[in-house]
C-alpha cells in the first residue's frame, strides 16, 4: 500500500524513487506557494458561501493555509519531493495542521484547475512588475534624448554611414520599442486575467461552485467558458514568453550598439565603470559584459519559447502531464527578462555620448549627400539625374581625397549648372538635420516635439517626474 501520497488509494506498491524524482515539480513551482495558498483560500470562502463547508470549518482551513504560507515566506516549510508538486505539499501540510478537516479543501476541484490559476495569478503578478520596468527602461531614454539635445551622431543603414541624425532621435528609436513592447504586455494581460477555478479535472463539478464569486475575490476580470480549454489552455504562457522574447529582442540590438559604440574603433560612448568588467591579463582593457551577457541571454529566452511552444504542439485535450514543463521555460524567460531590463535601465542611465567624437564622425562617409541631390531635386532636376550626379561629385572628392564640404562653388558648378552659392552653406551638418523637418523626423524641432508628447503620454512630467 502506497503510503503519504495523497492520491495514493488505488496503488498497491510504492512509487520507484526513481520516477518520483522525474515527476516532481515542487524544485522549482514551489514559488506559487503564494498564489497557490490565494487560490485555496478564495475557493474555501466560495464553499462557504455555497454551504458546502461550515464557517467553523472554512475558518480553521484558512487559517491553517496563512500559518504555512508563512512557514513558507520565513523559509520553515519542509518541501518534499515525495509530495510532488507544489499543491500537494500544502494541502499534505495542511492536514497534518489541522487535521481531517483539511481535507476537504480540495472539494470540488482537481490540480488541473489549480495548476492553472496558479500560473495565472503568477503571471498576472509578473507581467505587471514586467511593465514597470519597461516604463523605467523608457523613462532612461528619454532622459538621455532630453540631457543631449543638439548631440549629432551618424546614422547609419548597413552599418555604413549614412546621414547624420541627433543622437536623442536615435535614443527615442529605442523608446519606442520599448513602448510597443510594453502595449503588447498590457494587451495580453486581459487573455491571462481568466479564473479557469471551478471547471475541476475537465468537465467542471457537481457541486453547486459559484465562480463569478471566487473569480471576483482573486482579482480576475473573467471566467473561463470551457472547461476543457481551461484546464488545458497554455496560450498565456507562450504569449508572454514570447513577449518576453520581444524585449530580449530589442535589448540584443541596444546592446550590440553599446559594444560598438564602447571600441575603440567606434569610440562613441563611455559606458559606467560599475557595468564593465575588466581582464584577467589585459590591464588596460573595459569590457562591456553585460550588454555582451544581454546579447548572449536573448538566445536563451528564444529557447525557452521554442520549448513551450514544442511541448504544445499536438497535444490532446484536455489536462497532460507534458504540461507540467510550462514552468520552466516560463519561469526562466520572466526571470532573465526581469534581469536584463534592471541592468540596462541602469547603463542606459548612467552611459555618457562623446559629443565631439560622434559629430566627428557625422561628416564622414559623404553623409551629406543626399542633401545635395535633394538640392538639386529641388531646382528641377529629376531625382534620379540629381542622384547621379551627386555620385560623381563623391567619386570626384575620393579621387582628390576631398570632403564634399571642402569643394568650392566653382568645383560644384563643373558638376552642374544648377548649383549657387546657396550651396555651400547647406553643407552643415546642422543644415541638414534641421533639414528633415517631418512628423518623425530628426530635426531638432520634431524631437523637442516628440519628447514633450512622450512626457505628456507618460505622465512623466510634475513632481520628482520633472527630472526627466
Ligand atoms: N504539477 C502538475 C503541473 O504542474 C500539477 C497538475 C497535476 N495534475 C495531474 N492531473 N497530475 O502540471
Amino acid at each position: 500500500m502506497a503510503e503519504k501520497k495523497l492520491w495514493g488509494g488505488r496503488f498497491k506498491e510504492s512509487t520507484n524513487k526513481l520516477v518520483e524524482e522525474f515527476t516532481e515539480s515542487v524544485s522549482y513551482d514551489k514559488r506559487l506557494a503564494p498564489y497557490d495558498v490565494a487560490g485555496s483560500v478564495a475557493h474555501v470562502k466560495m464553499l462557504e458561501k455555497q454551504g458546502i463547508l461550515t464557517k467553523e470549518e472554512s475558518d480553521k482551513i484558512i487559517e491553517g493555509l496563512n500559518r504555512i504560507l508563512r512557514e513558507v515566506e520565513e523559509g520553515r516549510f519542509n518541501w518534499k519531493k515525495e509530495l510532488e508538486d507544489v499543491h500537494m505539499n500544502i494541502e499534505s501540510r495542511l492536514t497534518q495542521e489541522i487535521g481531517e478537516v483539511g481535507g476537504k479543501l480540495h472539494t470540488g476541484r482537481s490540480r488541473n484547475d489549480q495548476v492553472a490559476t496558479d500560473l495565472r495569478l503568477y503571471v498576472r503578478k509578473e507581467v505587471k512588475e514586467l511593465l514597470e520596468l519597461l516604463k523605467g527602461l523608457r523613462r532612461a531614454f528619454l532622459k538621455q534624448a532630453q540631457e543631449n539635445l543638439g548631440v549629432i551622431m551618424p546614422g547609419y543603414t548597413h552599418l555604413q554611414i549614412a546621414q547624420p541624425v541627433l543622437y536623442s532621435h536615435h535614443m527615442l528609436a529605442y523608446y519606442q520599442m520599448f513602448k510597443r513592447d510594453a502595449e503588447r504586455f498590457e494587451e495580453s494581460l486581459k487573455r491571462i486575467n481568466v479564473s479557469p477555478l471551478g471547471s475541476a479535472a475537465l468537465a467542471g463539478t457537481s457541486y453547486p461552485l459559484d465562480r463569478e464569486f471566487t473569480a471576483k475575490l482573486l482579482g480576475f476580470s473573467s471566467v473561463s467558458r470551457n472547461s476543457m480549454d481551461a484546464v488545458s489552455d497554455r496560450d498565456f504562457v507562450a504569449e508572454t514568453i514570447f513577449n518576453c522574447a520581444m524585449v530580449m529582442m530589442h535589448l540584443s540590438r541596444l546592446s550590440e550598439e553599446l559594444i560598438l559604440w564602447s571600441t575603440n574603433e567606434f569610440d562613441f560612448i563611455e559606458l559606467p565603470d560599475a557595468f564593465c568588467t575588466g581582464s584577467s591579463i589585459m590591464p588596460q582593457k573595459k569590457n562591456p559584459d553585460v550588454s555582451e551577457l544581454t546579447r548572449g541571454k536573448t538566445g536563451r529566452v528564444y529557447g525557452d519559447l521554442i520549448a513551450i511552444l514544442t511541448t504544445l504542439k499536438g497535444l490532446p485535450l484536455t489536462y497532460n502531464r507534458d504540461l507540467q514543463e510550462d514552468k520552466e521555460p516560463l519561469f526562466d524567460a520572466i526571470d532573465t527578462t526581469k534581469a536584463a531590463l534592471k541592468v540596462n535601465t541602469l547603463i542606459v542611465e548612467g552611459m555618457k555620448p562623446k559629443r565631439e567624437r560622434m559629430r566627428e564622425q557625422a561628416g564622414k562617409g559623404f553623409s551629406l549627400a543626399t542633401d545635395l541631390a535633394d538640392y538639386l531635386a529641388k531646382k528641377g532636376l529629376p531625382f534620379r539625374k540629381a542622384h547621379e550626379v551627386v555620385g560623381k561629385l563623391v567619386a570626384y572628392c575620393l579621387d582628390k581625397g576631398k570632403d564634399l564640404t571642402e569643394l568650392s562653388l566653382k568645383e560644384f558648378k563643373e558638376f552642374s549648372p544648377l548649383f549657387e552659392e546657396d550651396v555651400l552653406s547647406l553643407m552643415s551638418l546642422e543644415g541638414s538635420v534641421n533639414s528633415r523637418d517631418v512628423i518623425g523626423g530628426t530635426s531638432l524641432r520634431r524631437v523637442k516635439e516628440e519628447i514633450e508628447r512622450i512626457k505628456r503620454e507618460e505622465g512623466f512630467s510634475g513632481g520628482q517626474d520633472d527630472k526627466v
